[in-house]
């Protein structure tokens, strides 16, 4: 983040606005708009400025510029098209610790504006950090499209309510709850639809009846897709937003996280191969204890949770525990990555079937049922088996699948790190002691890979094609 995102209260401050043209009006209306008192400063000033400031009890000096205008001002701008006095008014405020924008020289601002979509009270300002501001613009642009004006209104009703609200619950939690529903529901829906006295009316009805004691929270295994946090679903994205807790492991992405509510405790409980940072036992027992706390648990799991990944056991235990849940499906690696690969699982001419099999193997022994997994016009793809590779291969071989069957690795699918090596079922694990794919990797083994030279879209393919 290249400037951190703050809102200032200008009401009744002095704001310095040296310059009288047309960038200094639009910059003196956001200023009148946040209710700040504006100084404006310039040889000549814009007859719609001088009025807009006299209205709003400001003050026009015509004249020069000078270090003593600084004198009791909270936030200064320079938007004039002299460099030199930009500079001058730039180090002058720098030197008093004074927030300061030249505008249209970010080398010189120590605040930037951002594009602002006004549905006050509440304010989105989007920045580009002066990378892009065009790009800021369009972005605002979608989103004054997407939040119907009607969110001002409910921002002021709701605000009218925030004290005996906060009276009403002693938890954070419960406030929260209550505040979530009635946001999300027919309140809001009175308010969108321009009925703002029903919308008051209900809720001075949902806070008389609110139960504040309703005990035991919600635990949602969630998940998370493969990496690219596009792939979530929206049920996903609506309860990260909402959780309390996130108890995530290591396949979720970086990416993903970071669009969980942002004052949600984070709790990482690992698992990598061999090294269980916290045991399963021990991460069922924390959703049960978060969920009798009253929070809301979002259990975050790479892909899909029901898919190696052990999400049947932790549901198994909030049964018992008389903890509600709900389970929320992701997309698992084998789709994602095959479909970033550009490898269709099924084709109708090489492969009616496919097999989800797990790779790892107990003490690195084949005890997998390879005589299953060598049927033609199937297509195998192997979760966790980067590491028993060379025993995965040498197994379906021996059982009688051809050594120039097509194969693919695919790693760290779907995000800009993604990798696909391409080989044979002879030659593959002599390609990977060669390219050395980092996990997580799936392997896909069928002749569908063969068409992957043709369909490939997403990231780089290593290796010669193995067929096709
Ligand atoms: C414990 S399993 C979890 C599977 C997960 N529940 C799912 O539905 O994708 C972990 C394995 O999934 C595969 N995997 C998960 N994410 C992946 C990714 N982004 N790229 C490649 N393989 C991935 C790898 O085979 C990894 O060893």
């Amino acid at each position: 983040m290249d400037y951190l995102p703050l809102f200032f209260d200008l009401k009744n401050r002095q704001a310095l606005l040296v310059g009288g043209g047309d960038v200094a009006l639009r910059k003196a209306r956001l200023l009148v708009r946040a209710g700040a008192c504006v100084r404006v400063v310039s040889r000549e000033v814009h007859a719609e400025l001088d009025e807009l400031i006299e209205r709003h009890g400001g003050q026009v000096i015509i004249g020069e510029y000078h270090s003593a205008l600084l004198d009791d001002v909270a936030l200064v701008i320079a938007a004039t098209d002299d460099e030199s006095l930009n500079e001058r008014v730039h180090y002058d405020a720098v030197a008093r610790s004074l927030p300061v924008n030249v505008v249209d020289n970010p080398p010189l601002c120590t605040f930037v504006f951002p594009a602002i979509v006004d549905r006050s009270p509440i304010v989105i300002g989007i920045s580009s950090g002066g990378q892009s501001p065009v790009l800021a613009r369009l972005l605002r642009a979608r989103l004054e499209t997407l939040i119907p004006s009607g969110y001002s209104r409910l921002g002021k009703l709701v605000g009218g309510f925030r004290d005996r609200v906060k009276a009403r619950f002693s938890s954070v939690n419960a406030r929260r709850k209550f505040w979530e529903e009635i946001l999300q529901g027919e309140v809001a829906e009175r308010v969108f639809a321009g009925r703002d006295e029903e919308a008051a009316g209900l809720l001075e009805q949902a806070l008389d009846t609110a139960d504040e004691g309703r005990g035991v929270g919600e635990v949602y295994l969630v998940g998370a897709g493969p990496g690219d946090p596009e792939l979530l679903t929206f049920k996903a994205l609506r309860l990260m937003q909402q959780a309390d807790v996130v108890v995530y492991d290591r396949l979720v992405s970086p990416q993903v996280l970071d669009l969980c509510r942002r004052d949600a405790d984070l709790i990482y409980v690992g698992k990598k191969r061999d090294d269980h940072s916290l045991p399963q036992q021990g991460i069922n027992a924390l959703l049960v204890e978060h969920a009798r706390k009253g929070r809301r648990v979002v259990r975050l799991k790479g892909g899909d949770p029901f898919i190696f990944g052990r999400g049947g056991e932790e549901i198994e235990e909030l049964k018992a525990n008389g903890i509600p849940f709900q389970v929320v499906p992701g997309i698992t690696a084998a789709s994602a990555c095959s479909t970033y690969a550009g490898i269709p699982l099924t084709h109708r001419e090489y492969a009616q079937s496919v097999k989800f099999v797990t790779g790892q193997l107990k003490n690195r022994t084949s005890d997998l049922k390879f005589d299953e997994l060598v049927h033609p016009n199937q297509t195998i793809v192997f979760y966790m088996g980067l590491h028993t590779l060379e025993q995965l291969c040498a197994g379906l071989m021996a059982h009688g699948k051809p050594g120039d069957t097509p194969v693919a690795i695919v790693s760290q699918g779907t995000s800009p790190e993604q990798r696909v090596l391409t080989g044979r079922l002879d030659d593959i694990v002599a390609r990977q002691q060669h390219a050395q794919l980092p996990a997580p990797a799936i392997i896909i083994v069928g002749e569908v890979v063969a068409l992957q030279s043709r369909l490939a879209w997403f990231g780089c393919t290593e290796g010669e094609q193995a067929d096709g």
